[in-house]
């Protein structure tokens, strides 16, 4: 603090004090200079030193510090120093605000005679304001899609010293996204601004504060800070990102609908309608999407269809995320349908011998059948069996073939038919079973000859009889088929007392009844025999014979005689046994009848 007395005599002072002449003593002006802020007390400069008055002067002739009309004192004089000091607090900014030099104008006034002094005390700025800024928060909202070197007007800060003691310089707290810029408008105004270097990412910081610092030039420096408050707004600037680039995921078959299979869920960065997301299939392929349904909203897939692992193992669909103004991105959903035991087993029939002939042996393959089952792993393994009690088996060949094999003798006089059941069972959980029926004819072969239904026949035949009545008849079955058990009877050649045997008999080849071809006579001969052969039909056919007697029985064709011996050509038989026989003599054979000897067509037997 610095106090200089200039003594000046300048053509101004001149003036002045050829101006005050005329109404007072003035003999000269003083000034000083003083730092604002001073103590009360402090000491301007020695005023009666600066205007040659002793001490004793001053006091005689009252001096004193006066002001214009109602002006404040800010100072006072020592009467015993002749200093001039501070009496009040001398403030720069309250009383010169900004202006650059600021004067405080007092008067010495002296009595006897009167004497008037003009003082100028300059008084001089002292850094005691800080920088301010008119807010705390400087707020802001700046858009992340701003490109770099975007600029920002700053709201100034003010300090109320002036000079080099007011705001001079701004700086910024460190950061990578703004620094700051003081541009000197055409004006010579200077005002700053936020200069964006490096974009904004709102998904990476959405706001950011930095301390402004204003600082002065004054000595000791003084600063003052505000906080810039940077909102960064959004911008689409992000598409929607899955959780997952595929989701797996698997499902039985058959599942019912409503069954839910899975949620894919994808975010977006942006916020509002930036990121609010939307779910669609991507329609590349139709089918699936009558299969499944998807919600928009939250991204759950559920069945709506019916779910086939036969006709598709194994399902991919693709998934598209759309925000509100339109970034897509892409998932996929890969499906693997899981077998259910779903399917029996087909038995199908691949080929068959049909009839076979009865005389096949053990062991002959008579038919191939297929077992298939559409599902998979233990739901496809297949058991085959065949109903018990029949002649066949089945024999597993390659893969899912098997061969239906004889496994005895058949016997088409026995069973001509055969429905074979063969079922099939899968090793599913449950397991599925399914059966078929097939139907297999045995073929005949000539393999039985015709039988007689008796061993050996017998006829009577009372003699005289006429020619071609019947004896009797023979019958022969053959179980065989058709042809092959077609009976045809036929008298075997040989001879009866030298005749042959036709001359006697014949044989209706169809029917088995025997003719006598010419009439017997019982005193010619009372018996004979003929073989009958029973043929069949087939080739090379088949054949028995049997043996049928003829007996001839006697009527009374001669007058009565003496019955032994016997007149030969007599055929009436009136008494056979004389009145007048010994006891005990031989008198004839006496044949008894149990039966009518003419009935037809049986030969009874013996
Ligand atoms: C076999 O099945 C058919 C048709 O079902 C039937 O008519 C026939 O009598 C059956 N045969 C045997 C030997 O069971
Ligand atoms: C009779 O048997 C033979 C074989 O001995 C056979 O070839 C033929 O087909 C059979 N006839 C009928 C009608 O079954
Ligand atoms: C008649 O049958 C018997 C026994 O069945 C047989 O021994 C004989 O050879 C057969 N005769 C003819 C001619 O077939």
């Amino acid at each position: 603090m610095g106090n200089t007395v200039n003594r000046r005599f300048s053509l101004y002072r001149l003036c002045v004090f050829f101006f005050f002449i005329g109404l007072r003593f003035v003999f000269g002006d003083v000034s000083y200079s003083v730092a604002e802020e001073m103590k009360r007390g402090s000491v301007i400069g020695n005023i009666g030193k600066d205007l040659g008055l002793g001490i004793a002067t001053l006091s005689s002739r009252k001096a004193r510090i006066d002001t214009d009309g109602n002006d404040k004192r800010y100072s006072d004089i020592n009467l015993s120093t002749g200093d001039l000091i501070v009496t009040e607090r001398i403030d720069r900014e309250s009383l010169c605000g900004k202006k650059a030099t600021c004067i405080l104008k007092e008067e010495l006034v002296l009595e006897n005679p009167l004497e008037l002094h003009r003082i100028s005390i300059h008084v001089q700025d002292i850094n005691d304001n800080a920088p301010l800024f008119s807010e705390d928060l400087i707020s802001f909202e700046i858009t992340e899609s701003a490109d770099k070197g975007a600029r920002f007007l700053l709201t100034d800060a003010h300090d109320a010293d002036v000079g080099t003691n007011t705001v001079q310089r701004y700086s910024l707290q460190n950061n990578e996204h703004f620094t700051i810029n003081v541009a000197t408008e055409g004006s010579g105004r200077k005002h700053s601004e936020l200069v964006l270097v490096k974009e904004l990412d709102r998904e990476h910081e959405n706001e950011l504060k930095l301390l402004l610092t204003a600082l002065d030039g004054g000595s000791p420096q003084r600063s003052g800070t505000a906080i810039i408050h940077v909102t960064v707004l959004d911008a689409n600037d992000n598409a929607p990102v899955f959780s997952q680039a595929v989701y797996k995921t698997s499902l039985p078959e058959n599942s019912p609908v409503d069954t839910p299979v899975v949620t894919v869920s994808a975010t977006d960065a942006d916020t509002g309608a930036n990121g609010d997301i939307t779910y669609s299939f991507d329609h590349t392929s139709d089918d699936h999407v009558s299969l499944f349904s998807l919600d928009h909203k939250t991204g759950e897939i559920r069945v709506i269809g019916s779910i086939d692992y036969e006709s598709e193992r194994s399902i991919e669909m693709r998934i598209r995320a759309k925000d509100g103004p339109g970034l897509t991105s892409f998932c996929t959903v890969l499906l693997d349908v899981t077998d259910v035991n779903d399917n029996p087993p087909a038995i199908s029939l691949k080929s068959l011998t049909n009839p076979i002939p009865e005389n096949v042996s053990p062991g002959t393959e008579v038919g191939i059948i297929n077992v298939q089952d559409r599902d998979s792993e233990n739901n496809r393994q297949v058991r085959c069996s065949i109903q018990e009690n029949v002649p066949f088996k089945l024999v597993p060949s390659i893969k899912n073939y098997y061969s239906l094999v004889t496994t005895g003798q058949l016997d088409r006089e026995l069973v001509s038919d055969y429905n074979i059941t063969i079922s099939a069972t899968d090793e599913g959980s449950p397991p599925l079973s399914s059966s078929k029926t097939v139907q297999l004819s045995v073929a005949d072969i000539n393999d039985n000859p015709p039988v007689f239904e008796e061993q050996s026949y017998s006829a009577y035949v009372t003699e005289n009889n006429k020619p071609g009545s019947t004896l009797c008849s023979v019958t022969a079955r053959d179980p065989d088929w058709r042809q092959n058990g077609t009976v045809i009877y036929s008298l075997l050649a040989g001879e009866v007392n030298g005749a042959p045997v036709s001359s006697y008999l014949s044989v209706n080849g169809d029917t088995g009844v025997i003719h006598a071809v010419r009439s017997f006579d019982f005193e010619q001969f009372r018996s004979f025999k003929v073989h009958v052969m029973a043929r069949d039909n087939g080739s090379p056919p088949l054949s028995s014979n049997v043996t049928v007697s003829v007996f001839i029985s006697d009527v009374n064709d001669n007058s009565p005689q003496i019955l032994y011996p016997a007149p030969e050509g007599n055929s009436f038989m009136t008494e056979l046994v004389p009145k007048a026989a010994h006891g005990g003599s031989l008198v004839s054979k006496v044949m008894r009848w149990t039966r009518t000897p003419d009935r037809t067509p049986g030969c009874p037997i013996i």
